[in-house]
């Protein structure tokens, strides 16, 4: 039962044709399957940041990227921020990881979920399933998350401030969706629980199925038997966090030299009245603060390209340039799992640092940050980069081959 506005899709939908260019970076078929027969053109005209949509089938013999045990072990290890919810009458319960894995014998056998965050840095089955939400920009991905929940778990109704695809794993689950204007959580619980939610459609999913959200629409999500979900979320910053950090930015890119001077000093009529003076003088020296265009364009570069604050960049033992080009010639090249890679116009974002991209380096460049590796033939062909991805692989930014062992 769906609620008006809450839109249908599956594989069988008769295909959408559209006039608009297909960049280079959409593979036909690919995505118009995992958006239900939708052209991401159309799934971005008609649904991103507006309408809901559950598309069966989105991934056909989907195979889950890995098994209970070893999200457990994860979620022990710390390497990825976690989470266990359990959840009784409405009552919640948070405990936050890294989780002992001796927790998760003492668990009963419902109402329980683990979930997983950062899974792409961790793991390349998860980097791959990203590598398909590629006709979305790299700037707007957060992360993929990976819960589990036993039947009956489920974090609650509640809503997010992303843009969210909800890929079904092994197993069954209920999503109650509703965009209802009250989002006032409960007071007091360790979740950000909608206190009166108001479902208007429901739909169980099964393995393959994907549901997208855009931000701020109220859902709760109940395995209907023990089960995995796979949520690709795409955040946008609040504008109070990019006003915060701008204005971090311009603190440490501007200096005003100087201090006030006052050798006219004439006797106040109160000594505890500020000045007509110190006021315009300060506004004057503040009225000096100014940013232009590019200003923005290197913060926002800066702050987006920075990795989040647990990842711990591990540089090589340095290898000679000859050496790393002639392995990067032949294995191909790839960017740490938690590093984006941003450009635009001359420069290069990544790791919060700019780099000035010379026309030679360019084809490479735009290249890596498109699609996060280049093969071996594709360096041979970036030649003009390589000094330069010497420099990052030095610097932990990427690795010769692939990344990781998982
Ligand atoms: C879950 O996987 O249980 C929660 C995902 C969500 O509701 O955003
Ligand atoms: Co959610």
């Amino acid at each position: 039962m769906f609620h008006e506005g809450f839109v249908l899709s599956s594989a069988a939908i008769a295909r959408q044709t559209t006039n608009a260019v297909v960049p280079a970076l959409i593979i036909r078929g690919v995505h118009e399957q995992l958006l239900g027969g939708l052209h991401p053109s159309i799934f971005l005209k008609r649904h991103w940041h507006k309408l809901p949509l559950l598309i069966r089938g989105a991934i056909p013999d989907y195979s889950d990227l890995l098994d209970l045990r070893a999200l457990i072990s994860i979620a022990a290890s710390g390497e990825c921020e976690s989470r266990l919810i359990l959840c009784n009458d409405g009552q919640y319960e948070l405990v936050h990881g890294p989780l002992r894995r001796g927790l998760f014998r003492d668990l009963p056998p419902r109402n329980w979920t683990l979930l997983v965050h950062g899974i792409n840095h961790v793991s390349r089955p998860a980097r791959d399933l990203l590598s398909r939400f590629s006709f979305l920009p790299h700037a707007r991905l957060d992360d993929l998350m990976v819960s589990y929940a036993a039947p009956g778990g489920g974090v609650g109704p509640h809503v997010d401030s992303y843009d969210v695809f909800l890929l079904q794993g092994s197993g069954k689950r209920r999503w109650q969706v509703s965009k209802q204007s009250d989002l006032e959580p409960v007071a007091d619980s360790p979740l950000r629980i909608l206190r009166s939610f108001r479902p208007a459609g429901s739909c169980d999913v099964a393995c393959g199925d994907m549901l997208y959200l855009p931000p701020h629409y109220a859902h709760n999500g109940v395995a209907l038997e023990p089960c995995f979900t796979y949520s690709i979320g795409f955040s946008a910053p609040e504008y109070q966090e990019l006003k915060s950090q701008f204005l971090a930015y311009l603190d440490d890119h501007i200096r005003i030299d100087g201090r006030y001077r006052d050798p006219q000093l004439a006797i106040p009529a109160h000594s505890g009245e500020i000045s007509n003076d110190m006021i315009a003088k300060t506004a004057d020296t503040l009225s000096r603060i100014k940013w232009k265009h590019s200003t923005v364009v290197d913060f926002l570069g800066r702050y987006l390209s920075e990795p989040k604050p647990h990842i711990v960049l591990r540089p090589p033992p340095n290898p000679t340039y000859t050496e790393f080009a002639k392995r990067a010639r032949n294995e191909g090249i790839e960017l740490h799992p938690a590093l984006p890679l941003l450009f635009r116009g001359s420069y290069a974002f990544i790791n919060g640092e700019a780099f000035k991209i010379t026309p030679s380096e360019r084809t490479g460049i735009v290249a890596l940050a498109d699609n996060r590796r280049l093969s071996g033939p594709q360096v041979r062909k970036a030649g003009g980069a390589l000094r330069t991805f010497y420099d990052w692989y030095g610097n932990c930014f990427l690795c010769v081959g692939k990344w990781g062992p998982t």
